[in-house]
């Protein structure tokens, strides 16, 4: 079964198609066009402008990339939210114009499902059930146990920043600018994780929640009125570093410390801050100790693309597939929920998805 996905739910505009078997799934191609350098002139992405370049950028990839009948795709697999609504809607109507044309199913698929589903494109099979996911992106830092395909029980999140944005906060601090996560890990390479000793929020308490405003107020206020040393040699390295060892090592005490109390035996590592290199290592390292199992995404599956929409598309069309005229009443959710998924399962007695009455 061959699956085209489409991805737009913040500023990356991704296209991207897969050749799933069984419970095997490869990408044949997958297509990323960043807008980050747009956005950065504002210092972090803005709706409206971000749309507006998905439907310029959408286009293009369509009339370059697609045949007009659509041969060779089997099914049509769209982000319908978690993100941002404007943009959430250019990739869904694109979807749906092109599942309604070709008269193929329209899989609308949870983004961070997508990231969860990223884990399926390494080496060998996906993960092994049942498994632990830590979700870390721009929007989202939460640990969701993973029982079957679609099966996601969230036990816990940040109660307050996702600590992708904490990694973007502390880049525009110390004016590293947009986007911040990749900006902050390369200067944290030089830098002296010792240098500041930030706290670790939440990591020694008894659930498995998460708390990031802390760190970013911490590190703030260590700044304040020290800007002119910005441009001492070593100071914005010893800060990223210390900032960046503080979110890892709360990261993956958690992570690791919710494994075993789980009994499960693999943790995927899933979201845009599954790119950065320590907090992989970090994690593979904790886990390697406590016997447990770590599946990384490729390293150009770790950010937003479609690719990943695809994957999950494909493991999840069972579920959520939707065909003929209810595909038109698909619309976007821009707070979508890992939950709702787990709800429309439960209430699925009529042909069309919670998300799609509203
Ligand atoms: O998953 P993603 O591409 O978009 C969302 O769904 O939010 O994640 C983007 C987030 C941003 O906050 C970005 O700063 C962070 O992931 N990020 C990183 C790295 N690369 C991206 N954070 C830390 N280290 C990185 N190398
Ligand atoms: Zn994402």
């Amino acid at each position: 079964m061959r699956v085209l996905g489409i991805e737009s739910s913040c500023d990356e505009t991704a296209i991207a198609l897969v050749e799933g078997k069984g419970e095997r799934v490869r990408p044949i191609w997958s297509i990323i066009r960043s807008q980050a350098d747009l956005h950065s002139q504002y210092g972090g992405v803005v709706p409206e402008v971000a749309a507006r370049e998905h439907v310029e950028i959408l286009a293009a990839l369509v009339r370059e990339h697609l045949s007009r009948d659509g041969a060779g795709i089997d099914a049509v697999a769209v982000t319908y939210g978690p993100g941002l609504a404007p943009a959430l809607r250019v990739g869904v109507e694109t979807a749906k114009a092109l599942a309604w044309g070709w008269k193929k199913p329209l899989i609308p698929v949870n983004h961070l499902a997508g990231h969860i589903y990223a884990a399926w494109f390494g080496e060998d099979e996906g993960p092994k059930w049942p498994f632990l996911a830590l979700l870390v992106s721009g929007g989202h830092t939460e640990l969701i146990l993973v029982r079957g395909h679609g099966e996601f029980f969230k036990l816990g999140e940040t109660r307050d920043d996702a600590v992708g944005e904490c990694f973007d906060k502390v880049a525009k601090m110390v004016g590293l600018g947009y986007p911040g996560g990749p900006r902050v890990e390369a200067r944290a390479e030089s830098g002296n994780v010792e240098a500041w000793d930030w706290p670790r929020p939440m990591i020694k308490e008894d659930n498995y929640d998460f708390s990031f405003s802390g760190l970013k107020t911490a590190v703030l206020y260590s700044l304040k009125g020290r800007e002119k040393e910005f441009d001492t040699p070593g100071f914005i390295e010893d800060v990223c570093a210390s900032f960046q060892a503080a979110a890892v090592e709360v990261l993956v005490e958690k992570t690791v410390k919710c494994a075993l109390a789980q009994g499960v035996k693999t943790v995927v590592l899933a979201g845009g801050v599954a790119a950065n290199l320590v907090l992989r290592a970090e994690l593979t390292r904790r886990c390697g100790e406590a016997g447990i199992e770590v599946k990384l995404p490729p390293f150009q599956y770790s950010l937003d693309n479609a690719g990943m929409i695809a994957a999950a598309g494909y493991f999840l069309a069972k579920q959520n597939a939707v065909t003929g005229e209810a595909l038109l009443a698909v619309k976007v959710d821009p707070k979508a929920d890992l939950h709702d998924h787990n709800n429309n399962q439960q209430d699925h007695k009529t042909d069309l998805p919670d998300y799609a009455k509203n």
